[in-house]
């Protein structure tokens, strides 16, 4: 990997240390022109006549989202965020009353709260999967919670904070060899890491854009296996997602398209098309191995520093590091580092409410490198943290 390259291509760097990839990571250079000149086209030529120019490179940005998972294109929706992708699956679900979703303890909040919605709304039942002693999802305890009224299995891959990287590939074998179907949040996998669906076994993939895979806010897509598109009919259809035929009728598409609606951002989209091909071509194994060696590198310079404590879990880490202080509040810490222009951000208890409960959580700072920080970088981080604890 050429660090200074891809440095080279950040223009943030020169500005910060940024430290919040799992908040949102600083675009590389090529996404940004990709949103601004889709700008300047619509405002040159007009928004319709500039998505009928540029419709071929709009198709290879779900080509390359497609790609990046190991999915066919005609199986992505593109989505505002992580979130939107998320429930478009889930309340699609058939859930009624004494119906059971399987989740994790260190679930999203917006899953969660989704979950509860719909179980006021049906009586379906929410049950936590055990973990196991390192406080990842286990996928044995999973095995011995199936019946025959399970009717959902969704668990977030890596949680928004504590590190954790869940055994996705192990609870997607239970998943199938009972049939269940298997939503994934993958909103924090994707961009520190390889990801393909087809070896996970999972139904739905939920992404955000803006996060490890680098590309603008406001993006994200949703991956629906065809499988399952055949017996999935999203929550809310418009002219887009589905043609008013007759009268009384009307067709769905075909795609995973369904999802979407007439409008949306094509400057944004292809946006999100340039963020997936710089990192397939910085390479996602690489990404993994480099991004892994820097927060096991956080990790060991932290646990040496007075006072602080690593709030990391699981066995199988990820480039999320999370550290609470004896003394000092993260909100404090977060803002200490702020003036010296070193950007990370704070994990609040509500965010998984579940998981920050059982471990006593209290607010905790979450750091976050991705492949483009340097090692400089993170030197400078512990220094002042250090300066900032002493
Ligand atoms: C695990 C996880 N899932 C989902 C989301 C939601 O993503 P978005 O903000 O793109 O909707 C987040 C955001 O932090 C997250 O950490």
């Amino acid at each position: 990997m050429d660090i200074e390259r891809l440095r080279a291509e950040t223009p943030g760097v020169s500005h910060r240390v940024h430290l919040n990839n799992a908040g949102a990571g600083l675009m590389p250079q090529p996404v940004i022109e990709a949103v601004k000149d889709h700008l300047d086209l619509e405002s040159r030529i007009g928004g319709y006549e500039a998505k009928a120019q540029e419709n071929e490179r709009i198709e290879a940005a779900y080509s390359s989202v497609a790609q990046l998972i190991g999915a066919d294109k005609s199986e992505i929706a593109f989505a505002e965020n992580a979130t939107v992708a998320w429930q478009w699956a889930f309340f699609a679900q058939d859930l009624k009353e004494g119906d059971r979703i399987l989740t994790a303890e260190a679930e999203y909040a917006a899953n969660y709260i989704a979950f509860l919605q719909i179980a006021k709304r049906t009586g379906c039942i929410i049950d936590i999967i055990p973990g196991d002693a390192s406080g990842a999802v286990d996928p044995q305890a999973l095995e011995k919670m199936i019946d025959g009224k399970v009717k959902l299995i969704a668990i977030t891959w890596i949680p928004t904070n504590g590190g954790l990287v869940n055994p996705a590939v192990e609870i997607g074998k239970v998943a199938k060899s009972h049939g269940i179907p298997y939503l994934l949040d993958g909103c924090q996998a994707a961009g520190q890491m390889p990801v393909d669906v087809i070896h996970l076994g999972c139904d739905y993939l939920s992404v955000t854009g803006r996060k490890f895979l680098r590309g603008p806010r406001g993006t994200g897509f949703l991956y629906t296996s065809t499988e399952m598109l055949a017996q999935t009919e999203p929550c809310m259809l418009d002219l887009f997602g589905a043609t008013w035929s007759t009268p009384g009728t009307y067709e769905m598409r075909p795609d995973a398209r369904r999802f979407e609606s007439w409008e949306s951002s094509i400057a944004l989209h292809l946006g999100l098309g340039a963020a997936v091909d710089y990192a397939l071509n910085v390479g996602l194994e690489v990404i993994r191995e480099r991004v892994r060696m820097l927060a096991r590198s956080l990790r060991d310079a932290l646990a040496e520093i007075p006072g602080v404590t690593v709030q990391d879990i699981g066995k199988e880490k990820c480039a999320i590091v999370t550290l609470s202080h004896n003394r000092i509040e993260a909100d404090s810490i977060k803002a200490m580092l702020g003036e010296k222009h070193i950007n990370v951000s704070v994990s609040r208890p509500p965010s998984t409410l579940l998981d920050a409960s059982a471990r006593e959580l209290p607010n905790i700072v979450r750091v976050s490198p991705h492949y483009y920080n340097s090692e400089d970088e993170l030197e400078t981080f512990v220094q002042v943290l250090r300066h900032i604890v002493a």
